[in-house]
């Protein structure tokens, strides 16, 4: 197993993207800290890593408290003694365009999606360099890379920030042997997105701008996630790795 012996903290790792990756991890050996504002699911989903034979726990993290990434971090601290993975998932998208936008929904999304992992990364460096470096990964979207057609000027905004979030920790942090790495997948079927993809016009627009002419799995995003935090990924640093069949290609 490439992850025997580290330990990860997965943000808004209840449902969709991020249990996938808290499952990936823990099938290669990490204990998982799973973190998220939902306790029911995400307890849930620790049961059901635990039953695979994995190391998890739950902890209720809002990722736009600073007071909550310093207990969640203690509560790792006590539970393993160590962190060597951080993976900022958490993200939310209000879907609004910018002639409607309203301030209070901006701010909502900014700290989610950037404070969040902002904090994360904050309060996750000193304890990665205690244990000699880590790895971080960010999930981005390819609405990071370009400017999406179909996704709100806001969503969009908060992407590009963690894209740049990403570089800037890579260079700056990399003499410590910490790498920080983003994925930034294409549409992917999830609690975030389902609604809108019942509108058959929406999903023909989705599927139709991909070239591998599907949408990305959970699966997908997880394996590129665990690729960069394993051994296998150990000279990939400040990479922006979109999983989106080509769309960013065009
Ligand atoms: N689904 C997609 O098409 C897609 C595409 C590209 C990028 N992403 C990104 O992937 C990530 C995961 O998205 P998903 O599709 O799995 O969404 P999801 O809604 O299924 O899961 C997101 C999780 O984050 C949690 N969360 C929200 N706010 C939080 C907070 N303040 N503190 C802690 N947890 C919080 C939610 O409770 C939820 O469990 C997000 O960052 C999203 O922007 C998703």
């Amino acid at each position: 197993m490439k992850l025997n012996g580290k330990v990860a903290l997965v943000t808004g790792a209840a449902r969709g993207i991020g249990a996938g990756i808290a499952k990936a991890l823990c099938r290669e050996g990490a204990s998982v800290l799973v973190c998220d504002l939902l306790e029911q699911e995400g307890l849930e989903t620790v049961k059901e890593l635990t039953e695979l034979g994995g190391r998890a726990w739950f902890y209720k993290l809002d990722v736009t408290s600073e007071t909550n990434w310093k207990a969640a971090y203690t509560y790792v601290l006590e539970k393993t003694g160590r962190l060597d993975i951080l993976v900022n998932n958490a993200g939310i998208s209000i879907r609004q365009n910018i002639e409607e936008m309203t301030v209070e929904n901006l701010d909502t999304m900014l700290a989610v999606n950037v404070k969040g992992p902002f904090l994360g990364i904050k309060h996750a460096l000193p304890l990665l360099k205690k244990v000699g470096g880590g790895s971080i990964v960010n999930i981005a979207s390819i609405c990071g890379l370009v400017g999406h057609l179909y996704t709100s000027e806001a969503y969009t905004t908060t992407k590009g920030a963690v894209v740049q979030l990403t570089k800037s920790v890579a260079t700056r942090h990399a003499k410590y042997n910490v790498r920080c790495n983003a994925v930034a997948p294409s549409t992917v079927l999830t609690g975030l997105t389902e609604k809108f993809l019942e509108d058959p016009q929406r999903r023909a627009e989705r599927l139709g701008e991909v070239p591998l002419g599907r949408l990305a799995t959970i699966e997908d995003v997880a394996e590129a996630v665990l690729f960069l935090v394993s051994p296998q990924g150990a000279f990939i640093n400040g990479v922006i790795l979109p999983v989106d069949g080509g769309l960013t290609a065009y």
